[in-house]
C-alpha cells in the first residue's frame, strides 16, 4: 500500500485546509500551545509526524537522524520518469548532496546574484508598466505581477527562451499541491515539465550559450560528474523552487502591508524599510508551509514523542516561525521588526541555495510597487481573499487589487 493509497478515514488537520492566513496562523499558535512534535493528517489521509516548536524545528533541521528523501507520492511515478526528476540535491544526503550543490553554488551567491539586480528590475519594470493605466478597473497581482517576474527572472539566469515558458506555471503548482490534486496531476505535470526539458537540453547541446544550462550541459558532458537524470531532475529543481516560492513570498508580504492599516503609506514615505519587510514577511507569512519530508532512520524521541525508525516527518517552518516562545508577539506582522532568526529558507546544509536570488526579487518587486502604486489596496474585502489548500506551500489563490 502506497501514502495516496491510505483510506481516507481520518479528517485532515485543518491547517492544511485552512482558507484564511490568519487562521491558518491561529492554528498553528494552538498546536504551539500544546507542544512542539505532534501527530497529523494529511489532505489525502496519510498521518507524519509534524515538527511545529522554532528550537525543536531549526534542531530536526541539521538532526542526522532524519533522512531527507524522495518527496511524497515520488512512488507513484513511472520508474523513468521518477529518476528524470528526483535524482536532486533535496532528497539527497552527503557526498552526492554536497556534488550536486557545488554543481550550481557560483550561480547563486550573494555577488553573482548582486549583478542581477538591474536586470530585475527592467523586468519588474515592463511588467508594471501596462498595469498603471488600468489599475483602477482592477487586477489580480498575482498572475500579473508576482508569478510572471520570478519565472522570468529564473528562465533568463538558465537560458530557458520566452516561447519555451508556457506550462511552467501549471506544472509547478501541480507539483506543489500534490497532497491535494492526487497523483495523476502530479504524474502528468512531471511528464510534461521533463518532456520540455529533454527539447530544452538538446537545443542547448546542439547551440550552447552563456547560461546555467549550458554550463550545466557542459558539466554532464565533459567531466560525466552529472548523470543525465541528475541533469534534468536539477533543472527541474531549480524551476520550479525558483519561482513558485518568490512569487507567494511577494503576494504575501503585499497582503500583509494591504491589511495592516498605514503600514503601505509609511513604506511609500521610507522605502529604504524595504529589505527589514521583506525579512518580516518571511517570517510571518513565508510562503513554504512544511519542508519536504524526512524520514526517521532510527527510533528516537523527539520533543516527548516517540518516533518509529521509517516514520515520515514534517518540519512546519510557517508554525516554527510562530512560536512565541522564540520570537516576541510572533503572530502579529509588524513591518518596522529588527530582522529575527527565522526558518523561512530552512537551515543547515539544505539551507535554501536561492535565497539571495528570492530576497532580490522580493525587495525590487515591492519598491517597484511602492513607487508605482503608492495608493494601492485591496480590490476586495479581505476575508474574500482566500489561502489555497496544501502541505508544502503557503499561498493563495488571487490577489485582487486596485487603487484608491
Ligand atoms: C522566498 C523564496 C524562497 C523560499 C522561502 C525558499 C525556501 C527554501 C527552503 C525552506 C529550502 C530547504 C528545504 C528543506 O530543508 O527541505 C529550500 C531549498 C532550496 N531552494 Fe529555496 N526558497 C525560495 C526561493 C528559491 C529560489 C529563487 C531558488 C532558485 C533557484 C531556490 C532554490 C532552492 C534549492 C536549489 C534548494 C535545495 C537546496 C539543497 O538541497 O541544498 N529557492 N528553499
Amino acid at each position: 500500500m502506497t501514502e495516496l493509497d491510505v483510506p481516507r478515514a481520518l479528517e485532515p488537520s485543518p491547517f492544511f485546509l485552512a482558507r484564511s492566513p490568519y487562521e491558518r496562523h491561529r492554528q498553528y499558535r494552538e498546536l504551539n500551545r500544546r507542544g512542539p512534535v505532534h501527530r497529523v493528517v494529511l489532505p489525502h489521509g496519510a498521518q507524519v509526524w509534524l515538527v511545529t516548536g522554532y528550537e525543536h524545528a531549526r534542531a530536526a533541521l541539521t538532526d542526522p537522524r532524519l533522512a531527507t528523501t524522495e518527496p511524497l507520492f515520488a512512488e507513484q511515478l513511472p520508474p523513468a520518469l521518477r529518476s528524470a526528476v528526483e535524482s536532486q540535491m533535496l532528497n539527497m544526503d552527503p557526498p552526492e548532496h554536497t556534488r550536486l550543490r557545488k554543481l550550481v553554488t557560483a550561480a547563486f551567491t550573494r555577488r553573482r546574484v548582486d549583478g542581477l539586480a538591474p536586470r530585475v528590475q527592467q523586468l519588474a519594470d515592463e511588467l508594471l508598466e501596462p498595469l498603471v493605466g488600468r489599475a483602477e478597473a482592477g487586477f489580480d497581482l498575482i498572475s500579473e505581477f508576482t508569478y510572471p517576474l520570478p519565472i522570468a527572472v529564473i528562465c533568463e539566469l538558465l537560458g530557458v527562451p520566452p516561447d519555451g515558458r508556457d506550462g511552467f506555471r501549471q506544472w509547478t503548482s501541480a507539483l506543489v499541491n500534490a497532497t491535494v490534486l492526487g497523483a495523476d496531476a502530479l504524474v502528468e505535470a512531471n511528464a510534461g515539465m521533463v518532456e520540455h526539458l529533454r527539447a530544452l537540453i538538446d537545443q542547448k547541446r546542439a547551440r550552447p550559450a552563456d547560461d546555467l544550462v549550458s554550463a550545466l550541459v557542459a558539466a554532464r558532458d565533459g567531466g560525466d560528474r552529472l548523470s543525465e537524470d541528475e541533469l534534468t531532475s536539477m533543472l527541474h529543481l531549480l524551476i520550479v523552487a525558483g519561482h513558485e516560492t518568490t512569487a507567494n513570498l511577494i503576494a504575501n508580504e503585499v497582503r500583509a502591508l494591504l491589511t495592516t492599516p498605514g503600514a503601505w503609506s509609511r513604506l511609500v514615505a521610507e522605502p529604504e524599510r524595504v529589505p527589514t519587510v521583506v525579512e518580516e514577511a518571511l517570517r510571518f507569512d513565508g510562503p513554504i508551509q512544511t519542508t519536504p519530508q524526512r524520514r526517521a532512520r532510527e527510533d528516537f524521541e523527539l520533543g516527548g514523542v516517540p518516533i518509529t525508525g521509517g516514520d515520515m516527518v514534517l518540519i512546519g517552518l510557517l508554525a516554527a516561525n510562530h512560536d512565541t516562545e522564540a520570537i516576541p508577539d510572533a503572530d502579529r506582522f509588524d513591518p518596522v521588526r529588527e530582522p529575527v532568526s527565522h526558518l523561512a529558507f530552512g537551515h543547515g546544509i539544505h539551507f535554501c541555495l536561492g535565497a539571495p536570488l528570492a530576497r532580490l526579487e522580493a525587495r525590487v518587486g515591492l519598491s517597484s510597487l511602492l513607487a508605482r502604486f503608492p495608493r494601492l489596496c485591496l480590490a476586495a474585502p479581505e476575508e474574500e481573499i482566500v489561502t489555497a489548500p496544501g502541505v508544502l506551500m503557503n499561498a493563495m489563490e488571487s490577489l485582487p487589487v486596485t487603487v484608491h
